[in-house]
């Protein structure tokens, strides 16, 4: 029998990604300041990161100060990215190698030529970059002396920052994200990493079950700043160079009821709506979901919106949708997303999981992109998709990584899936495109990339880089748009 035929959009963007402070290194070398995650230490499955208030390298490891050093490599890199085919490099730009300290007059030059160099090999190579502008990012500073996104003063460094890196790069980019996975912004974890509000401990846990109703308070004060300062860089950015498209970029995560009990269905609803809908409606809809008022009251949350900011999100509405898809989870009446104890939702007895208990569900990818696309009807864009692994170089210098190849390869199937269902999806982009620090547990071991990268958990190695057997297997995928998945 003749293999099936997969068909993706002609001109689609195949590519990977990377995230500046677990790729990068180099975190205090050309006039960069400290970011939140270069305070953050490295941990494991059972042992939480670290967030120190000074940075003690006698004592402690930081995995961003490394990453795998592409801040020296970057050459390379782009190099073997243009050979496996990529359209596209998704990556960030780190907030703090161009303002320092957030709060700065004038941008560092040394950072904005950092970039410069990089999307001009990007070009010369034809790879068009997908840039994100916070991923898991803060300047250190606008933590400290301003308590992160929860002060209103952050939008406006937001700004001359978005001001800057738009102008700085007019023509060399025109596809951006705002922030990184926003929605973490609703759980303990997110509102360390992506608004930089700092924890009342050192321990970094993925949700707080003693979050106080102060603490929410804080915590969706800060969305809705993250949510009007993307909004008005929406504006900016079009303003700047109408050839610029920009996204919003969302932690995709489906939650499935873990029976057919009519509670478990409504927790999963419920579940849906507060990780998926509650950023994505604002900043693809402009305007906060239906049932929000019933949600903050219910939380005891009061957020002072003035019609001004409510007509800044309505302008500010982004032109497409980005999206990250590990797996997904089950949600049992009764739980509450806000107040679970360590993950988000409850292991799904009929999937299989990774290393690291993250359910495998390519089929949940079809799924959650329908959802997406038939409430919002928005080009879609998957940024990240991959699966973690303990992995080794054998002596000859392989690397044989079948299990991503065969996680991919069921993701890609599930996509085609979904655009002869007739959703419109742009592009994709493996996580990771080289081997990086893992943001969750900063280990090195938890490799993501299509590229081997010889280092360990606490920084020591070449950093020299080797093709996986991935990488020979997606670089033929590309060059067939697709096609060929079944062979
Ligand atoms: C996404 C993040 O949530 O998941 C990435 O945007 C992260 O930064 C990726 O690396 C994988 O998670 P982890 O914790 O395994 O690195």
């Amino acid at each position: 029998m003749k293999n099936k035929e997969y068909q993706f959009p002609e001109g689609f963007l195949w590519g990977g990604a990377t995230a500046a402070t677990q790729c990068e290194g180099a975190w205090d070398v050309g006039g960069k300041g400290a970011s939140v995650l270069d305070h953050c230490t490295n941990g494991d499955r059972e042992h939480p990161r670290l967030i120190t208030a000074e940075i003690d390298t006698e004592k402690y490891h930081y995995p961003s100060h490394t990453g795998c050093e592409q801040y020296d490599h970057y050459e390379e890199d782009i190099k073997l990215f243009a050979e496996a085919g990529f359209k596209t490099y998704r990556m960030s730009i780190n907030w703090s190698r161009i303002f320092p300290n957030g709060d700065d007059m004038v941008p560092n030059q040394e950072g904005l030529d950092y970039y410069r160099k990089l999307f001009e090999k990007c070009k010369e190579y034809h790879i068009e970059p997908t840039v994100t502008m916070t991923h898991y990012d803060m300047p250190w500073n606008l933590s400290v002396k301003y308590g992160g996104w929860a002060n209103r003063k952050v939008v406006d460094f937001f700004l001359k920052y978005a001001e800057t890196i738009f102008t700085e790069y007019k023509g060399l980019v025109t596809r951006w994200l705002t922030h990184n996975e926003i929605n973490f912004g609703t759980v303990s974890y997110g509102e360390i990493v992506t608004s930089g509000i700092l924890p009342k401990s050192e321990r970094i846990v993925m949700q707080d079950p003693n979050a106080t109703t102060e603490d929410l308070n804080r915590r969706f004060k800060a969305l809705h700043h993250e949510f009007v300062a993307s909004a008005k860089a929406v504006q900016l950015a079009h303003e700047i160079d109408p050839a610029i498209e920009v996204g919003c970029m969302m932690c995709g995560f489906a939650f499935y009821p873990l029976s057919c009990k009519p509670e478990d269905v409504a927790a999963a609803q419920r579940d849906m709506e507060i990780w998926n809908y509650y950023c994505m409606d604002v900043m693809s809809k402009g305007k906060y979901p239906y049932w929000a008022k019933r949600f903050w009251d219910e939380n005891g949350i009061s957020l002072a919106i003035s019609e001004e900011d409510k007509t800044i999100l309505e302008n500010g509405t982004v032109d497409f949708i980005s999206f990250s898809y590990y797996r997904t989870d089950c949600s049992k009446g009764g739980d509450k997303l806000l107040e679970g104890n360590t993950d988000f939702g409850m292991p799904n007895p009929e999937l299989e999981a990774t290393e690291w208990g993250w359910s495998i569900d390519p089929q949940g990818l079809r799924w959650l992109m329908n959802e997406y696309y038939a409430r919002y009807e928005k080009p879609l864009m998957i940024v990240e998709n991959g699966i973690g692994a303990y992995e080794q170089q054998e002596s000859d210098g392989a690397i044989h990584d079948n299990h991503r190849i065969a996680y991919m390869k069921e993701h890609f199937k599930a996509m085609a899936q979904a655009i002869e269902d007739g959703v419109d999806l742009i592009g994709y982009a493996c996580w990771s495109a080289i081997d990086i620090v893992s943001a969750g547990t900063g280990e090195f071991k938890k490799r993501y990339g299509l590229i081997y990268v010889d280092a360990d958990d606490l920084g020591n190695g070449t950093y020299k880089r080797s093709k996986k057997d991935s990488f020979y297997w997606y670089k033929n995928v590309i060059s067939c748009n697709g096609k060929n998945l079944d062979e």
